[in-house]
């Protein structure tokens, strides 16, 4: 029966606990360093907050559910999941692919830190990863973006699914994008999924958290060894907050990926804009793959306007765009991205679409690009 239930009600099953007469329906967060354990220790109970937490568990619980994973394990941040898979995965001698065209500070992770280590970095962009993956092998790891921040280019997952498994290479797909309401990489051939629940997953611009899920039991526990030892831990209040958050996530996701589609149709045609991408969009690069393994597209447009006084400009004279770099959020906001090095036009702006009402947000950006 969950299988047919929406994305809303998904949502809230994903965060409804097992209900116990007398207690609370929301369990509050549990902040533990230590745990009482007995003398002969008993290695199932939770002993010390590095390795385990309640709170936790019901964060992992439920994204485990969304993506469609025997489990998942979270993290302080996006990036703290993300460097924690490649830690594990990217050994002395092995090759990872990365994404040339997605979120730049990966790449400068895996150049600055895994380069000197002994692995063969090769970037590749959404277009070019499959055929970059031929030349993979066993042991190696593709790490996919898809859709690509900020471009919106997207990979064909299941033809990369199908090389990497011929190839015996770890498929490793960032979902923070698209979110697990829009794919499920699992289950078009990846072996393992990382995202940012600092964006459109918790969606309030109030808390950073990561994740990795995955349904093979080897690799999660050694990610999992990695968390511990590295440390690289979420809190327990910040993993309530990403929890409190993930009730309304459906609802929430909605609004923006309708925004988003109602956005991209209008700028396309308007004069101010040179060109837009949105993988929603008829007639967008992305659209015909994008349709067939997203089920939203999500809440990011990316636009290019004539210049970066432009970009400027337009969040000068909305009332409802913050300049901000994250997205995700439930406030529509505008980044340029030039001015953090991804190498796009100056006018290009990534604009996220909040949960505001559609007709307001139109009335408003249309009113700034004059
Ligand atoms: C696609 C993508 N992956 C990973 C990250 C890193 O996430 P965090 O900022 O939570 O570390 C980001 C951040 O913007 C991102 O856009």
């Amino acid at each position: 029966m969950t299988g047919s239930y929406g994305d809303s009600t998904r949502s809230v099953k994903a965060v409804a606990s097992e209900y116990v007469p007398g207690a609370p329906i929301a369990p509050p967060p549990v902040p533990a360093a230590a745990y009482h354990i007995p003398f002969d220790e008993d290695d199932s109970l939770d002993s010390y907050g590095r390795r385990s937490n309640p709170t936790w568990r019901q964060l992992e619980s439920a994204l485990a559910q969304l993506e469609g994973a025997a489990g998942a394990l979270i993290f302080g941040s996006g990036m703290a999941a993300l460097t924690a898979v490649l830690r594990t995965l990217a050994e002395p001698g092995r090759k990872v692919v990365v994404p040339a065209d997605g979120y730049y500070q990966v790449r400068a992770y895996a150049a600055e830190f895994l380069a000197p280590r002994g692995v063969t970095v090769t970037p590749a962009r959404c277009a070019q990863i499959c055929d970059v993956a031929e030349d993979v092998g066993p042991g190696d790891v593709v790490l996919a973006e898809s859709p690509s921040n900020p471009g919106l280019d997207v990979v064909d997952l299941h033809r990369l699914g199908m090389v990497c498994r011929a190839r015996g290479a770890t498929l490793v797909v960032d979902n923070t994008t698209a979110t697990p309401l829009g794919q499920q990489p699992l289950s078009l051939g990846a072996d393992l999924v990382v995202a940012s629940a600092t964006k459109a997953l918790a969606g309030h611009h109030d808390v950073l958290a990561g994740y990795v899920a995955g349904s093979h039991p080897e690799v999660m526990q050694r990610v999992e060894r990695e968390r511990l030892l590295a440390g690289a831990v979420l809190g327990a209040f910040e993993a309530w907050l990403v929890l409190r958050s993930l009730g309304s996530f459906g609802l929430r996701f909605e609004r923006q990926c309708q925004n988003a589609a109602a956005v991209a149709l209008t700028l396309r045609s308007h004069p101010a804009v040179r060109s837009v991408r949105y993988p929603g969009l008829p007639g967008d690069p992305s659209h015909a793959v994008a349709s067939t393994q997203m089920r939203r597209f999500g809440g990011v447009v990316a636009i290019e306007l004539a210049s970066a006084a432009a970009v400027h400009d337009l969040v000068g004279r909305s009332a409802l765009l913050v300049g901000a770099t994250s997205f995700g959020g439930i406030h529509s906001s505008v980044d340029r991205r030039a001015r953090w090095g991804d190498p796009v036009p100056a006018g290009f702006a990534r604009l996220s679409l909040g949960i505001e009402d559609t007709d307001d947000l139109l009335g408003d950006i249309e009113q700034a690009l004059c």
